[in-house]
């Protein structure tokens, strides 16, 4: 069985959770694609060359301790906006897409770039002041010294550079049912996604 489900979204607005969530629920594989784009923003910040890194990117790099960071995420989002960077991974994430067993992919161009075509499209999103909360709890809790108005310059500095790019810019596909995690508390957007896939299969 082939089944896609792309969730596009901006940073922290819970793509990841219930991406994982939706994985679990009906036993598919899960890409967040933003470790992609992470690991090479990492092999930039190391001294390499952005369309080269992207080339040789392995699954290995992808578990790379120290991708999480808010170096790594601005880093990320610069090199995303270099289209070839972005060319050297679209086959990578078609081929996860269309795997045996269905998959679910996050990032920010799945449903309008990678799988036009993917069976169920989600767009997350929340308040910029929202995400950063959200942010700021899981950078402290792994145990970073950083403050709110700094998360908060982070995620408006990579809203900006990922919704203003020429190349892929994040914005929601046309068929996208949005899920805005502002009001809707967890558990609602994950039934909701759960519901939406569901009624596609
Ligand atoms: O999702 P995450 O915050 O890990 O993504 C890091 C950066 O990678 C984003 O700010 C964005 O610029 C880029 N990205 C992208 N396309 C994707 C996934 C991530 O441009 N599909």
């Amino acid at each position: 069985m082939r089944f896609t489900v792309a969730i596009d979204g901006p940073a922290a607005a819970g793509k990841g959770t219930i991406g994982r969530r939706v994985a679990q629920r009906f036993g598919f594989a899960h890409l967040d694609t933003g470790l992609l784009y992470r690991a090479v923003g990492a092999k930039v910040l190391a001294g390499a060359e952005p369309e080269a890194a992207a080339r040789a990117l392995t699954p290995e790099d992808l578990s790379g301790p120290g991708l999480r960071t808010p170096e790594v995420a601005q880093a990320a989002s610069r090199v995303a906006a270099v289209p070839q960077v972005r060319a050297a991974l679209v086959d990578f994430q078609r081929d996860f897409a269309r795997a045996e067993g269905g998959a679910v992919l996050d990032g920010r161009d799945i449903g309008t770039v990678i799988c036009p075509g993917a069976e169920v499209k989600l767009f997350v999103t929340a308040s910029a002041e929202c995400r950063a909360e959200r942010r700021l709890a899981e950078l402290v809790a792994a145990g970073h010294d950083i403050g709110f108005e700094t998360v908060l310059e982070d995620v408006k500095a990579r809203d900006a550079r990922d919704t203003g790019r020429n190349d892929a810019p994040l914005v929601a596909a046309n068929d996208a049912l949005v899920l805005d995690t502002t009001t809707l508390d967890v558990e609602q957007a994950v039934a909701q996604a759960i519901a939406a896939v569901e009624a596609k299969l």
